[in-house]
This record gives C-alpha cells, sequence and structure tokens, in this order.
C-alpha cells in the first residue's frame, strides 16, 4: 500500500514534467519564457508532489501509528476445534480484515509444540504484531519470552498467564474476562431459581461438577467460585462428584451419563463450566427422562447459539455471556495501542471485558 501511493505521487510528478515540457520547442525569448515558466511550473509541481507525498508519508506514520490498516497480524489459536473459540476467531478475525489488516489465523490443534512452531514461524515473517490464544497456560514464560526477543507487540488472550508472567515485557497485555465472576453468576442463577437449588429439600444442594480444562485458570475459578457462591449465601452443599470435561461436549454428555447413572435423583444441579458440555450435559438428561427446571438444574458459560435456545425453551436452567466479540474488540484495540507505542506496566496487563449473567428473561437479546 505504501509502495503503490509512493508510486502514484511520482508518477504524477513526472507526468507533469512531462506534459509541460511538451508544450515548450524552440529557442526564441517567446518560446524560452514559455519553456522557463514551464519548468518553473514543472518544479513547482514536483514540489507539490513532494510536498503531497511527505503529507501521505506522515498520514501513513499516523495510520501505523495508530495501528491503521495495512499491517500483518498474526493470530494462533489454541485449536480451531472449540466452539466458543470458533465463535471469538472469526470475530476477531471480521475486525482485524474490516479495518484493513492482512490477517493469518493459526490452528494450535490443542499441541503446544505445534504452536510454538506457528509463532516463530510469524516472527520469521516479521509480522507487526500478534494475538495468541495459548494452548497451555504454563508455556506462558516461553512464549513471552520469544515475543519479547523478537519485540513484537502481542496481545494474549482466553487464557490467562499471571501478572508477575507478564510482567516480563511492557509491550504486552492480556485481554479476557475474569473468570471468578462468570463462577459466581452461575452460583447466583442456581441461587433464583424457587428452591435455590435444593430441589428435593433435604436442606443441601447436591451437584456435579463437570470441568472445563482444569490447567486453564477459566476452570479452576468457574469450578470454585459458582459453589462459593451458593456457600456464600449460606446454603450447604454436597459434591457428588467432580470430573474434567475438557471443555468438550462429547465428554460433558459421557460424564452427565454416567452420573446421572450412579446418583440418580440425588443430583440436583449440574455444573457446566461452558455450554459445549452443557449441551452434552443436556443430552445426557434427556435420555436419562429427567427435566431441567423440574427436577435438576443445569448451567454452563459462554451463551452459545445452542445454549441460548435450550434457556429460552426451558432446557437450561441459565448461562453466562462470555463476550466473544467484545473481547475480540478489545484484543484489537489493545493490539493497535501497543502498535502505537503503548507499553503496559506490570500489575496493569489484564484487561476485563464483563461477563453477563443470562437467563429465560434476557436469553433473546443476545441471539
Ligand atoms: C470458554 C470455553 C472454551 C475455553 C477455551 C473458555 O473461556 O468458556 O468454552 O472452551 O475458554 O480456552
Amino acid at each position: 500500500m505504501k509502495l503503490t501511493r509512493k508510486v502514484t505521487a511520482m508518477a504524477l510528478a513526472s507526468m507533469m514534467v512531462f506534459s509541460m515540457a511538451a508544450c515548450g520547442g524552440g529557442d526564441t525569448p517567446a518560446e524560452t519564457t514559455t519553456a522557463a515558466a514551464a519548468e518553473t511550473t514543472a518544479a513547482a509541481a514536483e514540489t507539490t508532489a513532494a510536498a503531497t507525498e511527505a503529507a501521505e508519508k506522515d498520514a501513513e506514520t499516523t495510520a501505523e501509528a495508530a495501528g491503521g490498516a495495512g499491517g500483518n497480524i498474526g493470530v494462533c489459536i489454541y485449536k480451531f476445534d472449540d466452539a466458543f473459540m470458533t465463535t471469538y476467531r472469526n470475530a476477531l478475525q471480521e475486525i482485524l480484515e474490516g479495518k484493513g489488516y492482512t490477517v493469518t489465523v493459526m490452528d494450535g490443534k490443542n499441541d503446544q509444540a505445534e504452536q510454538n512452531n506457528q509463532i516463530n514461524n510469524f516472527i520469521a515473517q516479521e509480522v507487526d504484531a500478534l494475538i495468541i490464544n495459548p494452548v497451555m497456560t504454563s508455556a506462558a514464560d516461553q512464549i513471552i519470552a520469544t515475543v519479547k526477543d523478537a519485540g513484537i507487540p502481542t496481545v494474549l488472550i482466553n487464557r490467562e498467564p499471571t501478572a508477575d508472567q507478564m510482567s516480563a515485557y511492557d509491550k504486552l497485555v492480556y485481554v479476557g474476562c475474569d473468570a471468578r465472576q462468570s463462577g459466581t453468576m452461575q452460583g447466583e442463577l442456581i441461587l433464583d431459581t424457587p428452591n435455590k437449588g435444593d430441589i428435593n429439600g433435604d436442606g443441601k444442594v447436591s451437584y456435579i461438577m463437570i470441568q472445563g480444562d482444569p490447567e486453564n485458570v477459566d476452570a479452576q475459578y468457574r469450578t470454585e467460585f459458582s459453589v462459593k457462591a451458593l456457600t456464600d449465601a449460606g446454603m450447604e452443599v454436597e459434591e457428588l462428584d467432580l470430573q474434567r470435561g475438557d471443555w468438550d461436549r462429547n465428554k460433558g454428555q459421557e460424564i452427565a451419563q454416567n452420573d446421572l447413572a450412579k446418583f440418580g435423583n440425588d443430583i440436583e444441579v449440574i455444573f457446566c463450566n461452558n455450554d459445549d458440555m452443557a449441551i452434552g450435559a443436556l443430552q445426557a438428561i434427556q435420555a436419562a427422562g429427567r427435566k431441567v427446571n423440574e427436577d435438576i438444574y443445569l448451567v454452563g458459560v459462554d451463551a452459545l447459539d445452542a445454549a441460548l435456545n435450550e434457556v429460552v425453551n426451558g432446557n437450561m436452567t441459565g448461562t453466562v455471556l462470555n463476550d466473544a466479540n467484545g473481547q475480540a474488540a478489545g484484543a484489537v484495540e489493545a493490539m493497535e495501542a501497543l502498535l502505537g507505542g503503548k507499553t503496559y506496566a506490570a500489575g496493569e496487563q489484564s484487561i476485563y471485558v464483563d461477563y453477563v449473567k443470562v437467563t429465560p428473561e434476557n436469553a433473546a437479546d443476545f441471539q
């Protein structure tokens, strides 16, 4: 883009010189005067063209500083085969391309070694900025050291490293959500039911917890804070089972199916760390002849379209909006700030987008 604009400015200048010279001819004084005048005009034209070029260059510099069109952006997603991250990456790509960036999105295939290669390739290609959804949060130190070494402004998304890890590089920022908030909201959805989750009235809420990948802070906090909301409200709780479903619908279905066979009507609540696992759990609930909101409660997180439909239909008690569009917009904004030269001080490198509680009353707002 920069090159094209320069060529156009230069071509314009030489075309003007050429047409002015074509007006000249012999050596008579009048002709000489005309020729001299033409030269002066041509020189003025060149000056104008040069000024235009300089102005354009300034505009480009400003645009670049503001992270404007024309940059090459490398995006690494932990795996494409993840329902929520599919919505997220589509939003990210649309926003970036809409702003004129050239975007390459890579599938880490849930393999950190594969993602490391992708990051190294992006660095070799000299991308202007990176947006990375790490495969493993435990790899954060290594990822941060790599991008710092290459001096590439980087936005981490979806899997939050510690503030201490991020403090190693001031051109790095995390954009995501505070997962504690989503856990608390899941607990509140249960507290908002007529019996506060104690369907059989035995004085305690008996639940199973279907966890995401426990390496991920979202899974840890949602597991902890959903139950904490109940106990903070004075409810007694009983954990019948806690198993990792790795954010996966099929695993959610299997865990729920086994637990429903094992614990039967003792299960009053199924907490799922995300909607995809909740949709799987719903299949098991329906196969077991149970009815959500009558003899069992079911909550998820993300507000995937499929889950919003089930909330509206009464087949899920509720979910929590994990704002993919808001986070994608926030990630691009932070990336542009970094491209514009902004640095982030230690302890100020996490930017959070709010979660929103979703019930049958407001689910349509998010569909
Ligand atoms: C989402 C999950 C997703 C995970 C991927 C979480 O924030 O709720 O649906 O699988 O991120 O890291």
